[in-house]
């Protein structure tokens, strides 16, 4: 009699967990197909309201530089984002992303560091970052990797066509990241740095050191330098 009322017990839940995950789906469906629609091609005019409603560190012009940076990649083009805190430059590059194969990895602790990003009394943020994904319809276009940039890297293997590197700001850190994913940026891919002005040195001396040799077409929109790696596109 007892197993059968467990047995029973489990049946609901798991007809209830099926219900509750189809009508996620539904909603995941709807927002997908009718909310992204108007942003397929869009300019970042359209969609820079939902952009700048996000929480985030970017300045002026540099939101619109990583959308548009996403946007003319090719189809199917991998991007790699090291730090996206609450999800507005995540946003950016997603909205380049509509309609096409593109996909972003977004590498975060989404608790910070002990470092330079200290928040160990405030909570993890990855809940917030991924509910705003999810508001703009673009958690198809996105991958959260939870961990240290440092740790991930030992096991990426990807050919990377945009990496865009706004973790840790303490100089070991970021030259490690620019050294670690560099190699699998594509010949002719974009590699772009925030942070990159005498307020974060560390950031500064790393794209003085070691990027700017490295990369050509630089450029910068205030604090967020960018180039292109040598060889064809
Ligand atoms: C400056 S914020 C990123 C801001 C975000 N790009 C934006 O524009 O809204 C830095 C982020 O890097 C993350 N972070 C710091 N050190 C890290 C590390 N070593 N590995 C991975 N993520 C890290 C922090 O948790 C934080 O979310």
């Amino acid at each position: 009699m007892n197993s059968l009322i467990s047995l029973k017990r489990k049946l609901v839940c798991s007809i209830g967990y099926r219900m509750i995950r189809m009508l996620y789906e539904i909603k995941h469906f709807i927002l997908k197909k009718y909310c992204l629609l108007p942003w397929v091609g869009a300019r970042f005019e359209k969609i820079e309201e939902k952009v700048y409603a996000i929480e985030g560190l970017l300045l002026l012009g540099q939101d619109k530089w990583l959308f548009k940076a996403a946007k003319d990649l090719p189809d199917a083009a991998t991007i790699v984002e090291i730090g996206g805190y609450k999800g507005r430059s995540t946003c950016a590059l997603a909205f380049g992303c509509v309609g096409t194969k593109k996909h972003i990895f977004t590498i975060d602790t989404f608790n910070g560091n002990k470092v330079d990003f200290d928040v160990i009394n405030r909570k993890n943020f990855f809940n917030e970052w991924r509910r705003n994904i999810e508001k703009n319809g673009l958690l198809d276009y996105v991958t959260p990797l939870v961990g240290f940039s440092s740790d991930i890297s030992h096991t990426w293997t990807k050919p990377i066509d945009l990496l865009f590197i706004d973790g840790s700001h303490k100089y070991e850190d970021v030259l490690s990241d620019f050294d670690r994913f560099y190699q699998h940026v594509v010949p002719g891919g974009i590699v772009a740095m925030h942070d990159v002005e005498p307020r974060h040195p560390d950031c500064l001396r790393v794209w003085n050191e070691r990027a700017n040799f490295e990369l050509t077409d630089t450029g910068a929109v205030s604090s967020l330098a960018f180039g292109r790696k040598p060889g064809r596109v």
